[in-house]
């Protein structure tokens, strides 16, 4: 069976030709509640507040990382959207990159090359790097280094947690997010990817690295299904590791390499000609990033160096009024409880009134700061640390969702989706009764397939209409998936950002999907 043809046929794609029927970066802003509006239903009575253990700590590059003191601020009776914005002020706009590929591609050491080349990190610390590189035999792992901060990754030489990053261009504010590429961590790879608004998929141009990372198994696959499914809608790809000797800027190799991916792009559900830009680099010497490489070194290229085109990637669409919600992603104590997350809709503001969902617990925001900043509101897209008095660090799980108190977000233990199979385990049917673990935002958790209601013909669309009772690799089927605690899901069509998923099977991605209905007592 094609997989890649067969994903064409899910629902979640944005494939060229535009004949899929939903299409999560063309979802309306309008299908999203413009306003937080009172709702009569109640919220679900189960409370559950079952401490999960938090999957992914993202690591910052800016660490230590300490919080000022909180200083008053009167801003609680203004419409939050309309409380000016410090960071809007300054006239930049921001953008998460997500940094993915498999194993190896040298993501760290462009992202650390970016930190190098626009100036965050000096000779000094890069010749020190360059020594401890060395006496680890890891000699030219030294600009990964400046990504890789933990010792077990940098002995290793291979990323374990998402490393985080700030840089900025003339126009742009980035936060660049690690990910990493090993097939042991791509829980950390979701929770990154799951943050982020474009991506760099990095693909090694060296012999036999391409081939390796590309073929089936490889992460460079897995991770552009996992990218697009987690709404990362738009794609730069750097095709690194240009000045190899096994590559030498050769032009055959960078086509060939291109020629290979479109396809599986298009087959991912990119539109390859609107969301995908290729570029070569090379991310050890820095070549065609900052500036243009030059026509000794590569005569060929004419197009744009890699801080080019991150700068000229359009800001995908927010809605600053829609219902406030932020994924929480990790928690910490530090004169209260601070949460880290990335806003997906809404704005938050000092002195606003939220809820921790799903234990419905009500909080106050003390203070919000935005990478080292403290802000006094901040929009959808930007990745915060928000200190909240009313609940205790240990109430809260990753998973969790802060969210708006007049239309909190749903809470269910089961949900119905619409899944396509990507590969599941030899031998494997999937059929009621098949366990997988959940990945959905910032939630981790055990699920269960319940019942498959209509497997959907990839051709028409269409349900089928024989009873379904098991599929195999490659199919479309709608099925109830339950899980043992309260989680918190949006329907896809409300917020493709809260409703999209994968499932996993040891350590391999076998699904991806969307919530297509939550049961109606959940309604929050
Ligand atoms: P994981 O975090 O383990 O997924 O790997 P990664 O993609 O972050 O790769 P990393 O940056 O750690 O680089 C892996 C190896 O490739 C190191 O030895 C780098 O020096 C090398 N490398 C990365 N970029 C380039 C490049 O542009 N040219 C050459 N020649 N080598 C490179
Ligand atoms: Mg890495």
């Amino acid at each position: 069976m094609d997989i890649e043809a067969e994903i064409r046929a899910l629902q979640l794609d944005s494939a060229e030709d535009n004949n899929a029927t939903l299409i999560p970066e063309d979802a309306k802003p309008e299908e999203v509640e413009m306003t937080d509006k009172v709702e009569e239903e109640g919220m679900t009575d189960e409370v559950d507040t079952k401490s999960q253990p938090v999957q992914a700590e993202p690591k910052s590059f800016f660490i230590p990382f300490s919080l000022p003191s909180l200083k008053d601020k009167e801003v609680a009776d203004m419409d939050c959207a309309e409380v000016p914005d410090e960071m809007e002020s300054q006239k930049k706009r921001h953008l998460n990159v997500v940094f993915i590929g498999h194993v190896d591609a040298g993501k760290s050491t462009t992202g650390g090359q970016i930190l190098f080349l626009s100036g965050q990190v000096d000779d000094r610390t890069i010749q020190k790097y360059e020594k401890e590189a060395k006496d680890k035999s890891r000699e030219s792992w030294y600009m990964a280094y400046i990504m890789d901060t933990n010792e077990e990754e940098r002995v290793k030489g291979k990323t374990v947690e998402v490393g985080r990053a700030q840089f900025e261009t003339e126009t742009t504010r980035f936060t660049i997010l690690d990910a990493p590429g090993h097939k042991s961590y791509v829980p950390n790879m979701i929770s990154g990817a799951s943050q982020a608004d474009i991506g760099v998929l990095v693909i090694s141009a060296r012999k036999g690295e391409f081939e390796t990372g590309y073929e089936r198994g490889g992460q460079t696959r897995e991770h552009v299904q996992l990218a697009k499914t987690l709404g990362v809608s738009k794609l730069l790809v750097v095709v690194n590791k240009m000045d190899d000797h096994t590559v030498n800027w050769s032009k055959e190799r960078y086509d060939e390499i291109e020629s290979k991916i479109v396809p599986f792009l298009r087959s991912s559900g990119y539109n390859v000609k609107k969301d995908v830009q290729f570029l070569p680099i090379s991310g050890l010497v820095g070549t065609n990033m900052k500036t243009r490489v030059d026509k000794n070194i590569c005569p060929w290229w004419n197009g744009p160096c890699l801080f080019e085109a991150l700068d000229s990637v359009e800001v995908p669409v927010r809605d600053p009024k829609g219902s406030y919600r932020m994924p929480i992603i990790d928690k910490f104590k530090d004169m209260g409880t601070v949460v880290m997350g990335k806003v997906e809709s809404g704005s938050i503001c000092e002195g606003d009134s939220l809820l921790v969902m799903p234990n419905k617990a009500p909080v106050k925001v003390l203070a919000v700061y935005c990478d080292e900043d403290k802000v006094r509101r901040a929009g959808p897209g930007e990745n915060l640390r928000v200190r909240l008095s009313g609940i205790e660090e240990e109430d809260i799980s990753s998973g969790f969702v802060l969210s708006s108190v007049v239309k909190p977000i749903p809470t269910v233990t089961e949900f119905t989706a619409q899944l396509q199979i990507l590969e599941l385990l030899e031998n494997a049917i999937f059929t009621a009764g098949y366990k997988a673990v959940l990945h959905i935002h910032s939630v981790v958790e055990e699920c269960e397939i319940v019942e498959l209601l209509q497997q959907i013909d990839p051709k028409t669309k269409k349900p089928m209409k024989k009873k379904v009772l098991f599929v195999k690799n490659g199919a479309v089927v709608v099925c109830r998936i339950q899980v043992n605690s309260l989680i918190c899901v949006e329907k896809f069509s409300d917020f493709p950002q809260l409703g999209r998923f994968t499932l996993r099977t040891e350590g391999k991605t076998i699904a991806v999907g969307k919530v297509t209905d939550l049961p109606s007592r959940s309604s929050a």
